[in-house]
């Protein structure tokens, strides 16, 4: 298959691709179609990697107003809501939300999702499922599971032995939640109890940490210390971090070191973290969002997930990254040109490496043939106009197309 005048990566002159036995065979320009090789234009449309969703909960998906919408928005009366639909959750009621879920997010280009599943739930019967349909899904998506304790591991019962009793069942990466554990004391031992865990078993980290205003709430330096000490390093990543928006700076200039030499990565979620963070200020109102572009600045890794999909925290989305982009450049006041024009990189590599993906991600010769085509010429251009992903390949195959709206006005 040879696809022609691809722009990679808003690169200015397009290329052709050739893909063959599932990768990218050849990445040039002007390449002749061999004997009865089949060919398709793209017409100097932007070509990225897949998308990755680095952050979503896939057990709440697809929940919103089931059985009662909530009506302040708030974080609180999204926990009142999901306690009326945890009553009627069972297996297939997951897997159904996951299959379309994980569709939603193949149309737009999605290709790999990272999905934290609610641990603090004796029956295990969310996590049970997904690792199960994970499985059928493999065409479409490649799904990471974390073990998330929702409700905490020092501070539920019997947390600690819920959490290896997920890892025992598979999953990816451990999770934790150490600004909602009783007291910071329980914070730290989860933290230490959760990386442990993680370096005993060589998975993946992935904590929601500091997702608050509070600007004492301080896990991130202990977790970024572990990561030091145990050697996790990339491995780990800290999720949401909304008090460092709060934090002083003082605190931040003497934290920077220790979050540079620990090599963890971030993952931002502006879509709900400017939604629900913020809520106990009159005014001015707190932002919420981690300080995206002083970690980006200082080299760090930093990615952007969408956290929830239409779920009693977060009554909106459809499956896209670009949303998140979007509102996290004008969060974090990224506008500048080439920040925009760079932002793919938050959805697509830096994403990639949250998720250790490795060197077989991405648009390179030799690598397994996947990718998305956007319905514009650079990724300005896609972002400002929200171009649809017209074409996802994965592993060779076309997976998803979508056709343009096409729009007429009246003279
Ligand atoms: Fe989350």
């Amino acid at each position: 298959m040879l696809y022609k005048n691809a722009r990679i990566e808003n690169a200015e002159e397009t290329r052709d691709i050739r893909v063959r036995n599932g990768c990218f065979e050849e990445i040039a320009p002007e390449l002749s179609p061999r004997e009865g090789e089949e060919t398709e234009d793209l017409g100097g449309r932007l070509v990225l990697p897949p998308f990755v969703e680095p952050h979503i909960h896939l057990d709440a998906t697809l929940t919103a107003g089931d059985p009662v919408w909530n009506m302040s928005g708030t974080l609180f009366e999204g926990i009142e809501c999901w306690a009326k639909r945890k009553d009627k959750l069972n297996a297939e009621d997951v897997k159904d939300r996951v299959r379309r879920a994980v569709r939603l997010y193949a149309g737009n280009g999605v290709q790999y999702i990272r999905t934290h599943v609610d641990v603090t739930d004796p029956s295990l019967t969310a996590l049970k499922a997904i690792l199960e349909v994970r499985e059928e899904l493999r065409t479409l998506a490649d799904i990471q599971v974390v073990a998330f304790p929702q409700e905490g591991i020092l501070s539920f019962p019997n947390g600690k032995e819920l959490m290896e009793e997920a890892v025992r069942l598979g999953v990816d990466a451990v999770g934790a939640i150490p600004h909602f554990e009783f007291t910071r004391e329980y914070g730290v031992e989860s933290l230490n109890f959760a990386c442990e865990l993680a370096a005993k078993n060589g998975l993946l980290m992935d904590v929601h940490c500091d997702e608050t205003d509070d600007d004492q709430s301080r896990g991130l330096e202990t977790l970024a210390t572990r990561a030091l000490e145990l050697g996790l390093k990339d491995k780990v990543t800290a999720s949401h971090t909304c008090a460092m928006h709060s934090y002083s700076n003082a605190y931040v200039l003497k934290l920077m070191r220790l979050l540079k030499m620990s090599g963890i990565n971030f993952v931002a979620n502006p879509l709900v973290n400017t939604h629900l963070e913020g809520r106990a200020d009159t005014y001015p109102k707190r932002r919420g969002v981690t300080r995206v572009k002083e970690l980006t600045e200082a080299g760090i890794n930093v990615a952007f997930g969408n956290d929830d999909l239409f779920d009693p925290w977060y009554p909106m989305g459809c499956g896209s990254m670009r949303d998140t982009v979007y509102l996290g450049l004008h969060a974090v006041q990224m506008m500048g040109y080439g920040e925009i024009m760079n932002s793919y990189r938050f959805v697509t590599e830096n994403a990639a490496k949250v998720l250790h993906l490795g060197e077989t991600y991405g648009i390179r010769e030799g690598n397994p043939a996947s990718f998305v085509v956007m319905d514009a010429g650079n990724y300005h251009e896609a972002l400002s106009n929200n171009a649809p992903v017209v074409l996802s390949v994965r592993k060779g195959k076309a997976i998803a197309r979508t056709k343009p709206a096409v729009r007429e006005i009246a003279e």
